[in-house]
């Protein structure tokens, strides 16, 4: 077996599935537009920012910069001047992040830093020691601080790196929900994504309570259908299952044993969702009725927002 981490063109693949899967697209684009402004962009001071008035922003595992530049753009209508710092190992990540920038357009100026590589070597090379203390106005990490490593270490790096006043915004799937229990009930799995352990949301929420840094949650909770993931014959259900599993081609490579205990596992969330009375079901997922009756097979995802402001 080998980890998606090395497979970049299958990890987007399937993550992008994903995506269309949440109908993250459209909902990420209402979340910035009605609750992002609210929960984070009018809590700045106005003069947020450094003494030539520029507001400093960073972002961890930017991806396509496709929900990142939803944020920018909220940023900018406030702060005319923003310098944003982008760290992505992907490069074709960051080929088309670059190529959206250059057709978009922004309120105020927004200058742009790329770094291709891993949060770790940026850590290394420019936020460990003190001077980095008090950077950035903003960070966002959404979707990446699995790959961080250690998350005492790196709430406390980014908490440290803000400027008073400053927040930092990290969004991660919730342990509890389908995807994230795989590593937890099948630890061959846990191996696959980093050397070190894969972090989870517990993690660092845990690191921050130890840390007593206070911080907020907005909780978005949604339900998508998965039934193309126990076809072995369909591509976006292989691409989704290496994506869960975190281990490329896996079903081709894995022990079959393996293979069938985690679908196992897998129809025994979409079955205990499928018995849940319709209305918890809707209550616990917030994902009520679009009036569609569907029979396929469904998977639960949390997603959670955590706000850390820099008193
Ligand atoms: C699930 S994607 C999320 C991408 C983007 N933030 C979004 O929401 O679409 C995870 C991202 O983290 C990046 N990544 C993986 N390992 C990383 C690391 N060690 N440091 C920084 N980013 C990493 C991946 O290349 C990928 O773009």
């Amino acid at each position: 077996m080998e980890t998606l981490s090395l497979d970049q063109d299958r990890y987007n693949e399937g993550y992008a599935i994903l995506l269309e899967k949440l109908e993250r697209r459209p909902r990420f684009r209402k979340w910035a537009h009605e609750v992002f402004p609210v929960a984070i962009v009018q809590k700045f001071a106005s003069d947020q920012g450094d003494d030539d008035g520029t507001f400093r922003t960073l972002g961890i595992g930017s991806g396509n910069g496709e929900f990142e530049l939803h944020l920018l753009k909220q940023l900018s209508t406030r702060f005319p001047r923003i310098n944003h710092v982008v760290i992505e190992p992907s490069e074709e990540y960051i080929q088309a992040y670059q190529t959206e920038v250059a057709s978009s357009s922004f309120q105020g100026s927004i200058h742009f830093e790329w770094h291709e590589g891993t949060f770790q070597e940026y850590k290394q090379k420019k936020l460990e020691g003190t001077s980095s203390d008090g950077r950035f106005d903003f960070i966002n990490a959404i979707h990446s601080l699995y790959y961080a490593e250690n998350a005492r270490e790196t709430v406390e790096l980014l908490y440290r790196s803000l400027a008073p006043g400053g927040i930092l915004m990290i969004e991660m799937s919730d342990d509890k929900t389908s995807g994230q229990r795989l590593f937890e009930d099948f630890p061959e799995l846990q191996q696959m994504f980093t050397l070190n352990k894969w972090v989870t949301f517990s993690d660092v929420t845990g690191a921050l309570c130890n840390m007593s840094i206070p911080f907020s949650r907005l909780t978005n909770p949604m339900i998508f259908d998965m039934t193309e993931v126990f076809d072995e014959t369909s591509r976006e259900g292989n691409l989704l299952l290496d994506f869960f599993t975190h281990v490329s081609n896996f079903r081709k490579t894995a022990d079959d044993g393996l293979v069938q205990r985690v679908l196992k596992f897998l129809k025994m969330k979409a079955e205990e969702l499928a018995v849940m009375p319709l209305e918890q079901a809707s209550l616990t997922t917030g994902n009520v009725g679009d009036g569609k009756e569907s029979t396929g097979l469904k998977f639960k995802k949390i997603w959670e927002t955590l706000i850390i402001e820099k008193r």
